[in-house]
């Protein structure tokens, strides 16, 4: 009996110690849990904060692209300011010119015609200066709905002047005949116009002609620019579009014309497309979704 006994509180001992190891091993496991949690949190710190300083980067770096966004609307706006005093010169030396005839006359009809060829030239001025300030708009995009034709003819009006500048080079435009409609940010599509007609005139040191057509293709409204130059070498191809790329001399290209014209073609849900033949030049293809 006392056998049984023993060996029964012997039993009893084993469980014990098993239940204590058990408890032991357990509260081991807790202080590791509990060091790894902390382990854990300690990475969380440092991950929020590194990615709070990435979101601040990328915040920066958005702000610096806003910039040269508005650097080269800066750029395209000088080098349309030639043709904007040329256009609003005109106008001007007539209404001076009707002026001092109305001084010099009793008339009362032709008094009465020249102030009309005032007011008209005066409403030249005015048109002028709106698109001026339409071009110089710095705030988010307005998309609107607008024919393709007329932002063609807006752009080559104000760089006719601007591209007397590049020797025997001349411009023709071939319009769709019927309007094209499309959604998008006119001065947007003004800015990279700029830049791709000042590509393909640079392209062209011995001159030539700067072809822009617009039609329909695809359920899009596109307007080609196609040059006659000496064309993109194929092993500089897929860097045009980066930032800074440049083959121009220090001092006349920043290389930032295409990055920041595919940038704004995408802004307005267009596509922009190239391509080229050595020796015989380049097209560059906008195109946009139509609206009716
Ligand atoms: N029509 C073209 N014909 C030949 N090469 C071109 C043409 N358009 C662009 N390129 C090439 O692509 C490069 C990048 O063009 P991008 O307009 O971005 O910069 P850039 O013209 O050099 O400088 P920026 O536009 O700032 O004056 C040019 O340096 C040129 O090598
Ligand atoms: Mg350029």
């Amino acid at each position: 009996m006392t056998e049984n006994k023993q060996s029964h509180e012997n039993k009893i001992r084993e469980v014990e110690i098993a239940l204590e190891e058990e408890r032991s091993i357990s509260k081991a496991r807790n202080a590791l849990l509990e060091a790894n949690i902390k382990e854990l949190d300690d990475i969380y710190i440092v991950l929020d904060e590194k990615l709070r300083s990435l979101r601040n980067k990328d915040e920066r770096i958005k702000g610096f692209e806003a910039q040269l966004v508005r650097a080269n609307k800066l750029s395209s706006l000088g080098e349309l300011a030639g043709s904007i005093a040329h256009e609003i010169k005109n106008p001007l030396i007539s209404i001076q010119g009707f002026a001092k005839r109305i001084e010099k006359t009793n008339d009362p009809d032709k008094i009465a015609n020249y102030a009309r060829l005032i007011d008209r030239e005066a409403g030249r001025i005015t048109n002028v200066l709106a698109k001026l300030l339409d071009f110089s708009r710095m705030d988010e995009p307005k998309r609107e709905r607008v024919d393709i034709g007329e932002i063609i003819d807006d752009t080559v009006l104000f760089m006719e002047h601007h591209l007397t500048r590049f020797k025997n080079v001349a411009v023709s435009v071939e319009k769709n005949k019927k309007s094209v409609n499309v959604e998008v940010d006119k001065i947007h599509v003004q800015q990279v116009l700029v830049n791709l007609i000042n590509n393909a005139a640079q392209a062209m040191p011995r001159g030539g002609t700067v072809r822009i057509r617009s039609g329909i293709k695809d359920s899009s409204g596109y307007i080609a620019i196609a040059d006659e130059g000496e064309g993109i070498d194929p092993e500089i191809m897929d860097n045009i579009f980066e930032p800074f790329f440049t083959t121009k001399p220090k001092g006349e290209g920043t290389g930032l014309g295409l990055s920041l014209s595919k940038k704004l073609v995408e802004a307005n849900s267009g596509r922009i497309e190239v391509s080229t033949k050595k020796g015989e030049g380049s097209v560059f293809t906008l195109s946009f979704p139509l609206v009716n």
